[in-house]
């Protein structure tokens, strides 16, 4: 067993609000026992680790592994339509499981960050269905495009605000973040006086403090310098449970994804894996300019 489950022993543990002792309690054992599983000095026997799985609520493979089965279904978008002044979704249909790795492609204005509005419960449906196979509440992080920080906050107070709103907030886990995402020497600057870039690496780690069975990245690499689009795709490495990106960095979406979507039209023209595309020699960029030519064509 790696050291991955010691970390989401503690990360679930803290997630669901539960001392050492709540746990020890519930499994029968000694505190002791469950604070050297969670420095990995133990590991606990199969029986225990069913039953934290039970009462964390995840998959048993999520507990070892931090990755959700692929089968797992979390969300539904049926036969979506939303308007503004035009159409704008004309039944969107979309099906997203455990450990999709998507990119979500489309021209400006098609109508995919409506999309992340919707999923998000921020905009409503004109008709259709969402239905979300997990708590929102819990388990979804949504990074918009835009990004929504209170600028008048020092940054490291912010994240320190946002993880006590996520109930993760621990002195270590802010210096962590800071040293992660490289942010240190901004810790006590207003966020009013970061530079863009700054800030987008901000947004980014407020929509990680905490893991997640959806993560979603609205546009997340612009405004970034090199170095910090390199951090974020490799970043993405380390993430457990689905994400969606919508995202223009093509050299990266070949790398990083397994499956691609086209919105277009008002509905998902295309839903492809990267390994279909390849194997037709393609890359993802030949691919999005063929299907994405000639919008409001009929076939
Ligand atoms: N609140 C709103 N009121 C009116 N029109 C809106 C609203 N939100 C979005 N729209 C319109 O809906 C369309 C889709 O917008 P959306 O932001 O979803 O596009 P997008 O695919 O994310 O584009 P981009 O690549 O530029 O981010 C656009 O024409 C936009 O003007
Ligand atoms: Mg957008």
């Amino acid at each position: 067993m790696e050291n991955i489950f010691s970390d989401q022993l503690t990360m679930l543990r803290q997630k669901k609000s539960l001392s050492q002792e709540i746990i020890a309690q519930k499994l029968f054992v000694s505190r002791q026992s469950v604070s050297k599983w969670e420095r990995g000095d133990a590991e606990p026997d199969i029986d225990k680790l069913i039953a934290l799985a039970d009462i964390f609520g995840v998959d048993l493979n999520y507990l070892l592994a931090g990755q959700q089965s692929s089968k797992e279904l979390l969300l539904k978008l049926i036969a979506v339509n939303k308007k503004f002044q035009n159409p704008v979704l004309r039944g969107v249909n979309l099906t997203i499981y455990g450990r999709d790795r998507i990119a979500l492609l489309g021209s400006n204005g098609s109508g995919k960050s409506t999309i992340v509005n919707i999923i998000e419960g921020t905009l409503p449906t004109d008709s259709g269905q969402v239905e979300k196979y997990f708590d929102a509440k819990d388990d979804l992080n949504v990074m918009p495009q835009e990004n929504v920080l209170i600028e008048s906050l020092r940054l490291e107070e912010h994240i320190v605000l946002s993880a006590s709103i996520q109930r993760v907030y621990s002195k270590q886990i802010v210096h962590d973040l800071l040293e992660k995402f490289q942010l240190k020497a901004q810790a006590n600057i207003k966020i009013s006086h970061l530079s863009g870039g700054q800030k987008r690496r901000l947004a980014l780690l407020l929509s990680v403090i905490r893991t997640s069975k959806l993560l979603i990245l609205d546009e997340p690499t612009v405004g970034m310098d090199l170095e910090s689009i390199d951090f974020f795709w490799n970043y993405m490495d380390h993430i457990g449970g689905s994400v969606l990106t919508i995202t223009h960095d093509f050299n990266q979406i070949d790398r990083y994804f397994n499956r691609v979507l086209l919105l277009k039209n008002g509905v998902i023209w295309k839903d492809e894996t990267v390994a279909k595309i390849h194997s037709n020699n393609q890359t993802i960029e030949e691919w999005y300019r063929k299907y994405n030519r000639n919008e409001g064509e009929i076939i």
